[in-house]
Parts: C-alpha cells; structure tokens; sequence
C-alpha cells in the first residue's frame, strides 16, 4: 500500500488574533508512506527543509504523529520496520510558517489512511490539536482558508468557521535565524491586561468585517496587537520597524507571522515587489539577511494525492 499527502503551510495568528486565527498558504510539505509488510528495515527518506537535521528514527514527528493516531484506533500493524517514510519539505523550520503543524497533519492523515479512515474530520482535527498545543496552524492545514477557531468546553470538537479569503498576496519574510514556538510561548504572561485584551477584541473584530466586506483599508490598523507581538518583538530585532516599512511601502497589513520570526504582510499583486524589498532591506541594516516567498492563500487544505 502506497499513501501520500501535500500539507499546506500556515500563517497562525493574523496579529490580534493569537491562538484563534490561522491561514493555509500555498506552499507546501509533502509526505508519502509505503507498507511492506516483510520489510526489516526503515527507509525514512528527507528532502528539502530539515534534510540534514531531522531525525530519521522514532523521534521523527511524522512517525510520533503516526503513532498518537494507531493508538487511538488500537492498530498495532504498523512499525517502523514494516514502512518507507518520505518527506518532501518546503516549508522552512522554526519560522512561524507551521512546518510542526503540517508534520503532524501529514502523520495523522497517513495513519488514519493506512487504518481504513476510521476517525472523520473532526476526530482527525482534535488529535491534531492536542499533539501541538494550540490550534491556529493545524485547523487551517486541514480545513484551508483563514480559519476562526474556537473551543467551547461543552463541546468535544474545535468550532471552525473559515472566513471569506482575500484576494491579496501574501508576502513572507523570513529571517535565517529560528524561533522554536515553545521558547516563544514561555516569554508571554500569564495574564493579561484589560486594557490590551479590549484593544485585541476591537482588532479582531475588525480583521473579521475587513474580510468579510473584502475592506482591506482597514487592515492596518485591524492587523495590530498587543498580547504577544511586543514579547516576541524583544527575540525578533527591528520588528515593528520591518512591519512599519511594509505598510509605507503599500501593504495593507502586516504582522509577526505564528511565533515567528516571518514577518508577513498582506498586499496588492502589483505591489508585491516594493513591499518585498522594503522588508529586506530594513533587515539588511541591521545585517539580517532574509528569505522572500510570495504566497496566495491556500483554500481546500490538506490533500490526498
Ligand atoms: N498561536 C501560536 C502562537 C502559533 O502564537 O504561539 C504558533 O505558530
């Protein structure tokens, strides 16, 4: 049996809207399985992103993954001896682009596809959740668009609804140096104040109106927050500065993409270059060289292929 799967890439968060907002994008993790059921070796096969740095043994995300969904669905076929693992990854490590989210999406999906698609949709999406830790990148990985995720304690599933999708570019600037989400979870408070919590709730609300009225004049001033981004800002040199010099050069928005360290910035195709280089270059002062991609949103989510 041969299984393979093409995750899309997130963009978590949109600003104001943190562990709750999260966009698919159009670049993409690809993983592939192979049962042989006589086979005595793995063949865990790297390509791309992480070739050289991820573990090619049961410390490989995608396998852990695997092995959360078998557990679940009491399948104990399956073992490192008896399957190929491919990778393919385009999506860069540690940069707030949800390759972990997209890992674990790809492992799940797999498992579940080995053992005969027992868990639906919702099932898969929980599991997801629980592995990572926080929503905002897997929901969108699995279901596409700019997704709302919500949590209701009387529910057992995630509500999500996915939010019409602008018709913008999305420009990623990413540095060389990484951020691992966990570090950059543990520097934000454990509380926070009203005053902050009042200025994100009007931000998220207006993200919301902006993209259902497809307003994005709004976006500037939607897209601001003040519950992780001034944390994070003190890992990440001159982040407002680079977020600033988007917007002046003709981006509607712009923000710390996830946990970072990417910068995103939604603009006009026909300003794509000039938000792009204005980025960089305020990067490049301060001796920061950067990585440009140039992203739609990606609308259908995780795909069999
Ligand atoms: N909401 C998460 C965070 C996204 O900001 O920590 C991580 O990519």
């Amino acid at each position: 049996m041969y299984l393979k799967v093409k995750v899309p890439a997130t963009t978590a968060n949109l600003g104001p809207g943190f562990d709750v907002l999260g966009a698919a994008l159009s670049l993409y993790n690809e993983f592939e399985v192979e049962y042989v059921p006589n086979a005595q070796k793995t063949n865990f096969i790297l390509k791309g992103e992480g070739k050289k740095t991820l573990p090619k043994n049961n410390k490989n995300l995608v396998w852990q993954s695997m092995c959360e969904t078998f557990k679940i669905l009491n399948e104990t076929r399956y073992n490192l001896k008896n399957l190929n693992i491919t990778i393919n990854a385009s999506i860069p490590l540690n940069r707030g682009l949800g390759s972990s989210a997209a890992t674990i999406v790809g492992g799940i999906i797999l498992a579940n596809a080995l053992s005969k698609n027992k868990l639906n949709t919702s099932q898969i999406a929980n599991l997801a959740i629980k592995i990572e830790g926080h929503p905002d990148n897997v929901i969108p990985a699995i279901y596409g668009g700019v997704c709302i995720c919500c949590k209701d304690k009387y529910k057992d599933h995630e509500t999500v609804v996915q939010l019409p999708i602008p018709k913008l570019k999305v420009v990623l600037c990413v540095p060389t140096f990484e951020v691992k989400t966990k570090q950059s979870r543990q520097i934000l408070p454990k509380y926070v104040n009203l005053g902050d919590a009042i200025f994100n709730i009007s931000r998220v609300t207006l993200l919301t109106a902006a993209f259902y009225r497809a307003d994005y004049s709004l976006l500037s001033h939607a897209m601001q927050d003040k519950i992780h981004q001034p944390y994070r800002g003190k890992m990440i040199p001159v982040m407002n500065e680079v977020l600033n010099a988007a917007i002046v050069a003709g981006a509607y928005g712009a923000y710390l993409s996830g946990s970072g360290p990417t910068l995103a910035a939604l603009c006009d195709k026909k300003n794509i270059k000039k938000v792009s280089k204005a980025m960089t270059k305020r990067w490049e002062k301060e001796n920061i060289s950067t990585r440009t991609y140039i992203a739609d949103f990606n609308r259908n989510g995780v795909l069999k292929i």
